[in-house]
């Protein structure tokens, strides 16, 4: 492990296993569902969706939680241990999930088009897809699951605050309100690791069991997912910043609802 670099061991079968492991501990289930407020549901119902496809399952928190208020919820998984994590999790709520292990790139081996009323890519999970060719793509494939009018939600970190207090973010000094998406338990500490341009390596240390976890992340600039997301056809893009609506350039996250 001592010679390689994070960026590597961010990418090893070890360091999922482990990042499953403490996730639960780092999202802090009910406080994203206190952090988010009824975000979710309300824009599920605006948009009429009964039908959803989690493309982004990881520990099974927002599916489990849609599926328990009635909704009819897919799933997908790309990651092995976040699957099995997420199988555990639910089967401890009695509930029974089959999520696909699809890269988003090849949605369509598993997914009709126009299935869906609406598609949730939560969590700050498109930015763990680098390149913008891949990262269109996989937008692509989100946009053909949907029905037509149906809405894909998604959202990113405000990266820009980020990148643009570089010192600061690494030392820790750069405070997120912390309330919203990641809340966590304070058995996992979050820091930065590595910040450039090109990527962010943020390490999650839980510190009972001496363990660290990593998740290596392209950090979109400013502006950049909003345009891939009209690059990618979406007609109607409406933004919130820490479910609020608008552009605020001091929030920890931004939501996009995005209409096919
Ligand atoms: C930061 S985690 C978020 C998980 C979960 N949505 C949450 O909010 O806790 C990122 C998610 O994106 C998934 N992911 C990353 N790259 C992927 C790819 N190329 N294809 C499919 N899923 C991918 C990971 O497996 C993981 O589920």
């Amino acid at each position: 492990m001592e010679n390689k670099s994070l960026a590597e061991i961010a990418t090893s079968p070890e360091n999922s296993r482990i990042r499953a492991e403490i996730w639960g501990d780092f999202v802090g289930w009910d406080d994203r569902r206190r952090g988010e407020n009824g975000f979710l549901v309300k824009q599920l119902n605006q948009h009429r969706a009964r039908s959803i496809l989690d493309v982004a399952l990881g520990d099974g928190v927002d599916t489990i939680y849609l599926l328990q208020q009635g909704f009819e919820v897919s799933a997908n998984e790309y990651d092995d241990a976040f699957r099995q994590k997420a199988i555990e999790n639910a089967q401890k709520e009695g509930l029974v999930i089959a999520p696909t292990a699809l890269d988003w790139r090849r949605l369509d081996e598993k997914y009709p088009a126009d299935l869906y009323d609406a598609v949730i890519c939560l969590g700050n999970s498109l930015t763990c897809l680098f390149g913008r060719e891949n990262q269109l793509a996989a937008l692509r494939q989100f946009r053909r699951v949907l029905k037509p009018g149906g809405a894909l939600l998604i959202d990113e970190r405000n990266f820009q605050r980020i990148l643009g207090n570089r010192e600061a973010a690494l030392k820790g000094e750069l405070h997120s309100q912390g309330k919203y998406l990641y809340t966590g338990t304070d058995k996992v500490e979050a820091r930065f690791a590595e910040i450039n341009e090109d990527y962010i390596i943020i390490e999650y240390f839980y510190q009972e069991k001496g363990k660290k976890a990593y998740y290596k992340v392209y950090p979109f600039p400013l502006r950049e997912l909003r345009s891939l997301l009209q690059e990618a056809g979406f007609s109607k893009i409406e933004q919130f910043s820490d479910y609020q609506p608008g552009n605020n350039p001091d929030a920890d996250f931004y939501q996009y609802v995005c209409v096919k």
